[in-house]
């Protein structure tokens, strides 16, 4: 299992989450090309790509610095679950992070606390470096309160090697990104309740122009980028202006 030193002395991580894009293997590959040239110099900042799984092998080969991650995973290595990819299959496949638990995957595959829980423990036992969404709803004031606080307190005791994605539902893809204050608070919250170490990304409506201050001012290890991450040239500069942060 990972242990939480590992990641002391971490670069910068951004990963970009295709999501359900590119249509095509064709432009997928375009994307991904793009990609790889405009951040080859870039020494600082990790960079994993997390495509749909069915690229993931077809990009797997032109890969340079860029790390790779999957959107999901299941919670078994093997056996009969029709349509499931295990984390044994990522890790075969040289994939080293898998998004868990994301918000979309909760609202259009009903995904519960106790199935992402199940899934972050399998990624974690077969090596793979899971990065687990959180939220928190605005009716919920403090994370001590807030409906997410089961998997950070599962999180505590069992997931110690888990990188953590604050992702505030309201700025997931509503161009209304996250105030910086506020997301930093929402940092500081959840290394209090989990442990000093712990990597914590920020995601919601990053850009090229506010991802510096969420690395800069807020204190984030990282970010998790959606839409922003499909336009080659905007990514890069995503990634440029945090390697100068
Ligand atoms: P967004 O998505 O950058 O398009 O808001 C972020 C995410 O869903 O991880």
């Amino acid at each position: 299992m990972l242990r939480i030193c590992e990641f002391t002395n971490m670069k910068k991580l951004i990963v970009a989450n295709w999501k359900c894009n590119p249509t095509t293997l064709k432009e997928a590959k375009l994307l991904f090309n793009s990609v790889k040239n405009g951040v080859k110099n870039i020494k600082n900042v990790e960079v994993v790509i997390c495509p749909p799984f069915i690229y993931l092998s077809n990009i797997q080969h032109l890969k340079s610095d860029i790390q790779f991650g999957a959107q999901d995973c299941f919670w078994e290595q093997n056996g009969a679950f029709t349509g499931e990819i295990s984390p044994s299959m990522l890790k075969d496949l040289g994939v080293d992070y898998v998004i868990i638990g994301h918000s979309e995957r909760r609202k259009y595959q009903q995904e519960k606390d106790s199935m992402i829980n199940k899934k972050i423990k399998a990624a974690l036992k077969i090596g793979l470096k899971p990065i687990l969404c959180i939220d928190k709803t605005s009716q919920i004031r403090k994370l001590q309160r807030s409906v997410k606080m089961n998997e950070v307190h599962r999180l505590k005791k069992d997931f110690w090697g888990a990188i953590i994605a604050y992702e505030p539902l309201f700025a997931i893809g509503t161009g209304k990104p996250c105030s910086v204050d506020k997301a930093k608070k929402m940092r500081i919250a959840i290394k209090k309740k989990l442990n000093k170490n712990i990597p914590i990304l920020y995601g919601g409506s990053v850009d090229s122009q506010n991802a510096r201050d969420y690395v800069k001012k807020a204190g984030f290890q990282g970010l998790l980028v959606g839409g922003a991450s499909l336009n080659a040239q905007e990514f890069i500069k995503i990634v440029k202006n945090v390697a100068k942060a």
